[in-house]
């Protein structure tokens, strides 16, 4: 299975993005460069887990250190997308080994509220304070001498945002590859208008943009993908192409949720992306324990 690819740069302004598959959680993780300078961010890392021994393992944020030194790279960023439901971060473990700040969208605070309640956890800072730094719609910094801008796209989550880096968007999930459609909406916070929105802002930019996607579930058995570009999303996206109206996506997208069963680390993965990416703190026996309620999900359909 394909579980590497460079999409290079086409020249200044524009970064060499590597995209690194894991096929455990589906998920694509990122190393966005500057040619120019060397300088990158890693974007929407996985720390590993077994939900069936609960162990945790650290093999593909390692295999991304492993790039950044072969290439030559400095890490300046440490970005997620949103709070995942399908793996944990491994934001903390990499700001731990390379001390490049870690950061999300502000609304993230939002979705610490929603999962307090949840964990019942009283005494948790629903503050953002487990991230170095929050984004908001609108904000720009730099990586190297690329210029980063940060889009707003909730959604999916309520806290969602967009990193667009030259020519490159890096849109999570809100769009998948044209063959398998568009992310669900119906995780705690999230609303199909509003990513119908949010996917609309994303189909706004320049036709020739290359989107990164967050996952790929390999529609048919074919290799694994996550590049297209806005123009062939336009044309080609099952859920989008052929004149699609905000009703009829809304309408498509509840009824689809609605029969979807949660994802299965939904309950494991957040209680550990609410905290940025950390494991819950180990007790006395100096063991860590993952807390899982019941009858939380209300709704939600079984598998
Ligand atoms: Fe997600």
């Amino acid at each position: 299975m394909k579980t590497f690819a460079l999409s290079p740069s086409s020249g200044a302004g524009t970064p060499d993005v590597a995209g690194f598959f894991d096929p455990r959680t589906f998920s694509v993780q990122y190393v966005v460069s500057d040619p120019a300078t060397r300088q990158c961010a890693i974007i929407d890392p996985v720390h590993d887990f077994d939900e069936k021994s609960g162990a945790t393992a650290t093999h593909h944020a390692d295999e991304l250190l492993t790039y950044v030194k072969e290439q030559g790279l400095e890490v300046q960023w440490i970005l997620d997308t949103h709070p995942h439901a399908d793996h944990f971060s491994a934001a903390q473990y990499l700001r731990e080994k390379t001390g490049a700040p870690t950061a999300i969208g502000e609304k993230v605070v939002e979705v610490q509220k929603l999962w307090k309640e949840i964990y019942h956890w009283p005494d948790f800072p629903a503050d953002g304070s487990q991230w170095d730094r929050l984004f908001a719609e609108g904000d720009a910094f730099p990586i190297g001498e690329l210029e980063v801008r940060v889009m707003f796209s909730p959604g999916h989550t309520l806290a969602s945002i967009t990193y667009m880096i030259g020519d490159a968007a890096f849109v999570h999930d809100t769009i998948f590859q044209p063959d398998f459609g568009t992310a669900r909406a119906d995780f705690p916070g999230g609303d199909a208008h509003q990513l119908w929105q949010s996917i609309q802002d994303i189909l706004a930019l320049p036709d020739e943009t290359r989107l990164f996607t967050g996952h790929d579930y390999m529609p048919d058995g074919r290799e694994p993908q996550w590049e297209s570009t806005v123009r062939e999303q336009r044309e080609t996206n099952k859920h989008l192409a052929g004149g699609v109206t905000e009703d009829d996506y809304a309408a498509m997208r509840d009824e689809r949720d609605s029969e979807l069963p949660m994802p299965k680390l939904i309950l494991h993965s957040l209680q550990v992306n609410t905290l940025g990416g950390r494991l819950p703190e180990p007790e006395a026996n100096g063991k860590r324990y993952l807390k899982i309620p019941l009858d939380a999900l209300e709704g939600a359909a079984w598998e």
